[in-house]
C-alpha cells in the first residue's frame, strides 16, 4: 500500500487520479481547497489545502509520514491578451500552478529524501512543451516554468532516490474551461474578436477530442508502477502529435500550423478594424 498525496483532489483529473489510487487499495490524502464544497473522496483522508497559501500548506503536511507518490494536480486556466490581461488573473496562474506546486514540494521532500525513494508527479499540459498560443502567455509560462523546476529536481533529487515525472495532457474532459470563463466573450480590448477566436478554439477542440480525467489518472498510476519513470509523458493524441510539431517545428511553421488548427476549429481568423491614425499619436 503506498502513501499517496493528490493536490486539487476536488475535481477533474485530481479526483479522478485520487480515486484510481483508492481503487488501487492505496491510502491516499486528497487534498482540496474547500472540501465541504468539493465533497470528500469516498476511500481516501480527504483535508483541506490552498496551494497558494503558505499556512494551509504547512498546516496540512508538516509532520506526515513520507508519501511514496506527491500528484501537484492542483490548476487554472485563464486566457488574456499580454498588454490588458488582468494582472491579478496572471500572476494568479503562475501562483498556483507553478509556486503551488513549489510550495507543495518544499513541504514534502525531507521525508522521501531522509528514505530515499519516491516518485513527484507534476500535472502539466502539452503547452507545457510546446510554444504558446496566442492568450495564454501566463498559462503556458506557468507550465514551461513547472517543466524547468521539474527537471532541475530531477537532477537534484537523482542522488537521493527520489524521482520526477510531468504527465502532459491535451484536451482533457474537466471543467476546467468553464472556471476559466472561455464560454464568455473576453472583457473588451483590441484583441477581444481574436481571443473570442481562440477561447472557441478551446472549447470546441475540447468537445472534438477530450479524453476522459479517469485516462489521465490511468497514466499516473501506470508511471507511479514504473521503478525508474521517464521525466516526459503526454497523454492524448493531440498530446503526442502536439509534441511531435513542437520537435521537428521552427517557431514560425509551428505558428502557421497552430493558426491553421486553430482555424479548422473555430472559423477563418478574424481581422481587426482598419488602422486609425489617430489611435497612433494620442498627443
Ligand atoms: N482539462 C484539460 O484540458 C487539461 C489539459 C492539460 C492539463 N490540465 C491540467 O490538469 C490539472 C487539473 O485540471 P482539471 O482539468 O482537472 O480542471 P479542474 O476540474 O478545474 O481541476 C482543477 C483543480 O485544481 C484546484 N485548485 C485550483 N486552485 C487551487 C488552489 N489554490 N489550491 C488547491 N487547489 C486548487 C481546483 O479546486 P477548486 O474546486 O477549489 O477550484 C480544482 O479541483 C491542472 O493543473 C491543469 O492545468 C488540464
Amino acid at each position: 500500500m503506498r502513501n499517496v498525496l493528490v493536490t486539487g483532489a476536488g475535481s477533474g483529473i485530481g479526483r479522478a487520479t485520487a480515486e484510481a489510487f483508492v481503487a488501487a487499495g492505496d491510502a491516499v490524502v486528497a487534498a482540496m481547497r474547500d472540501p465541504g464544497r468539493s465533497g470528500e473522496v469516498p476511500g481516501a483522508e480527504t483535508i483541506a489545502l490552498d496551494v497558494t497559501d503558505d499556512a494551509s500548506v504547512t498546516a496540512a503536511l508538516q509532520g506526515r509520514p513520507a508519501f511514496d507518490v506527491v500528484v501537484n494536480n492542483a490548476g487554472i486556466s485563464r486566457s488574456g491578451p499580454v498588454e490588458t490581461i488582468d494582472l491579478d488573473d496572471a500572476r494568479a496562474q503562475f501562483e498556483t500552478n507553478y509556486w503551488g506546486a513549489v510550495r507543495v514540494v518544499r513541504a514534502v521532500l525531507a521525508p522521501m529524501r531522509a528514505r530515499r525513494s519516491g516518485l513527484i508527479v507534476n500535472v502539466s499540459t502539452v503547452g507545457g512543451r510546446t510554444p504558446s498560443r496566442g492568450y495564454h502567455a501566463f498559462y503556458q509560462g506557468s507550465k514551461h516554468a513547472l517543466r524547468a523546476m521539474s527537471e532541475a529536481l530531477v537532477w537534484e533529487l537523482a542522488p537521493f532516490g527520489v524521482r520526477v515525472a510531468l504527465v502532459e495532457p491535451g484536451f482533457v474532459a474537466t471543467s476546467i474551461f468553464d472556471r476559466g470563463g472561455y464560454h464568455d466573450a473576453p472583457p473588451p480590448s483590441p484583441y477581444a474578436a481574436d481571443e473570442a477566436w481562440v477561447r472557441r478554439f478551446f472549447l470546441e477542440g475540447a468537445a472534438a477530442q477530450a479524453i476522459a480525467p479517469q485516462q489521465v489518472a490511468e497514466q499516473i498510476l501506470a508511471v507511479a508502477a514504473e521503478v525508474r519513470p521517464r521525466l516526459h509523458h503526454p497523454v492524448g493524441a493531440d498530446a503526442e502529435a502536439g509534441v511531435a510539431a513542437a520537435r521537428s517545428l521552427e517557431f514560425e511553421a509551428w505558428y502557421d500550423t497552430a493558426v491553421a488548427r486553430v482555424e479548422s476549429f473555430a472559423g477563418p481568423r478574424p481581422q481587426p478594424a482598419p488602422a486609425d491614425p489617430a489611435d497612433a499619436d494620442p498627443a
